[in-house]
């Protein structure tokens, strides 16, 4: 698939069919997120992806808002991505680099989840990223270590018709030339 249609044909899903994704799928997905950058290549990213019906059914109730849980009903997967603290942005002694700390743990986390979407795109899946979950319930769901920061819940799966995108900004008023 050309880049361009890729890149503007990936919105926001929040009307999910009921989907199966199998783990073939998921493998291909994380892999391309695996091949995006990272700060001295630290690769800090780490995924934990709930595939069964009953499970995803279970991590909704309990990890995510009502809103939230009603915009992944259906969706195939829900990948919690957390990235290891204290490593991307910092030096060997453990000190940080500049201003942004563990910033860079979460911005390589970005790029990461990125090409994850993209990827579930091209293989015809839409996708959710959701901000708004219950970190504490989260983690305990998942026995997740004090080392990783939770970051986002994305839900993937089918959908059904055109999903419209919100308006973005002009160029012009986001960018200088200097
Ligand atoms: C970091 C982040 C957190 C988000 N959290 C939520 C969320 O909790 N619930 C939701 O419905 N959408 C959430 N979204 C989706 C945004 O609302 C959406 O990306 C934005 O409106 C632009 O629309 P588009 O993705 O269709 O281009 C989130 C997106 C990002 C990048």
């Amino acid at each position: 698939m050309e880049f361009e249609s890729v890149v503007n044909g990936r919105k926001s899903v929040r009307n999910f069919v009921e989907t199966e994704i199998s783990q073939e799928d998921i493998y291909k997905i994380i892999e391309c997120a695996n091949l995006a950058p990272s700060w001295k290549n630290s690769q800090t990213p780490r995924y934990y992806v709930i595939l069964s019906k009953d499970k995803i059914s279970e991590f909704s109730e309990k990890c995510l808002p009502s809103f939230n849980r009603e915009n992944c009903k259906g969706a195939g997967a829900l990948i919690v991505t957390t990235f290891v603290k204290n490593i991307s942005g910092f030096n060997r002694d453990g000190e940080s680099q500049n201003n942004l700390g563990n910033g860079w743990g979460c911005y390589d986390l970005g790029l990461a989840t990125q090409n994850l979407i993209l990827k579930a795109y091209e293989l015809s899946y839409g996708s959710l990223i959701m901000g708004i979950r219950d970190e504490n319930l989260i983690r305990k769901f998942l026995n997740i270590p004090n080392e990783e920061e939770v970051v986002s819940v994305i839900a993937l799966g089918g959908y059904d018709g055109d999903v419209q995108r919100p308006a973005r900004k002009d160029v012009q008023s986001i960018m200088k030339i200097i």
